[in-house]
């Protein structure tokens, strides 16, 4: 029998490593993606020698239009196909909206945005045909809270997966395609190389041990909540703890806390 295949972006680092390892162990093959081949083919020899299980390397830069058509016909010319996709990867973009070119801007929408919803919607009519699938998006908490000062596109981004991930997780039910899911993961602080990409690690170190975590923790809860059909799913007692009160809290009150500590790991220049 053939094993499940689940596509990660981002493959070659941090959570979207992680991710590999789990599907791993729970003895899916891999399809996995990134701009550095190296790194993934180092993590495919490393999961493949740990759980027998194949593995698809696929250096591909998500920025360029036509890349998840390219990843998925990669995937098509091995003759399998997509039964789990985890959206993950990402970057932050220091500095301000005012400040940032427009093509920096568009090709962080592709890569976050753009790239996301074209690989999902781009797999869901297989999914459908075969009864299964499940859809990971990686957003974050900072698309859980109210946007502040150099969170411009990144949080506004996150917040656009958040609502895509709810809907297309009501949509496959009211559709009656019972065993797809689609569930938008919101990490807090999470160990990777997320900070040391966007220049801002000794920033970010400022912030207190107790919101951070690691990214095993924040991955299992990923692949558990969407396996039971959560459509959201913010990891860790700390930052389900923030995401209440950003619910609960008067919205001003909440807007003034976030920009204040936004302030203390946010590069504005
Ligand atoms: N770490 C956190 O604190 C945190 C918190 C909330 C949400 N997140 C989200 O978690 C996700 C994973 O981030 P991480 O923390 O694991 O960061 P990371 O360690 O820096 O990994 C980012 C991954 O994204 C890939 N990537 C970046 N630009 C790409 C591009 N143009 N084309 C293809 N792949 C690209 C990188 O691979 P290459 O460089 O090899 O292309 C890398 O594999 C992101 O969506 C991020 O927004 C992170």
């Amino acid at each position: 029998m053939t094993r499940r295949l689940c596509l990660i972006t981002g493959a070659s680092a941090g959570i979207g490593a992680e991710f590999a390892r789990q599907y791993a162990a729970l003895g899916w093959d891999l399809a996995l993606t990134a701009r550095r081949a190296d790194r993934l083919e180092t993590l495919a020899g490393e999961v493949s020698a740990a759980h027998g299980i194949e593995t698809l390397v696929i250096a591909e830069d998500l920025g360029a239009p036509d890349a998840p058509q390219r990843i998925l016909s990669a995937i098509e010319a091995k003759g399998r196909h997509v039964d789990a996709l985890v959206n993950n990867a990402g970057y932050g973009l220091p500095g301000t909206f005012f400040n940032t070119s427009w093509e920096d801007q568009a090709q962080f929408i592709r890569v976050l945005y753009t790239a996301p919803l074209e690989l999902a919607h781009r797999v869901l009519p297989g999914m459908a045909e075969r009864g299964y699938g499940r859809i990971i998006n990686v957003a974050s908490l900072a698309g859980y809270a109210p946007g502040s000062a150099g969170h411009t596109l990144y949080a506004s981004v996150k917040a656009g997966l958040i609502r895509f991930s709810e809907s297309l997780n009501a949509e496959c039910a009211e559709l009656g395609h019972a065993d797809i899911h689609c569930a938008a993961l919101c990490p807090g602080f999470t160990w990777s190389e997320f900070h040391d990409a966007n220049g801002t690690r000794e920033e970010a170190g400022k912030m207190p041990k107790w919101v951070w975590m690691d990214a095993p923790p924040v991955v299992k809860q990923g692949i558990e909540a969407v396996n039971r059909g959560q459509p959201v799913i913010v990891p860790g007692m700390a930052n389900k703890a923030l995401a209440t009160l950003t619910r609960i809290l008067p919205e001003p009150l909440v807007r003034t806390i976030v920009g204040g500590q936004s302030r203390r790991y946010r590069r504005l220049d």
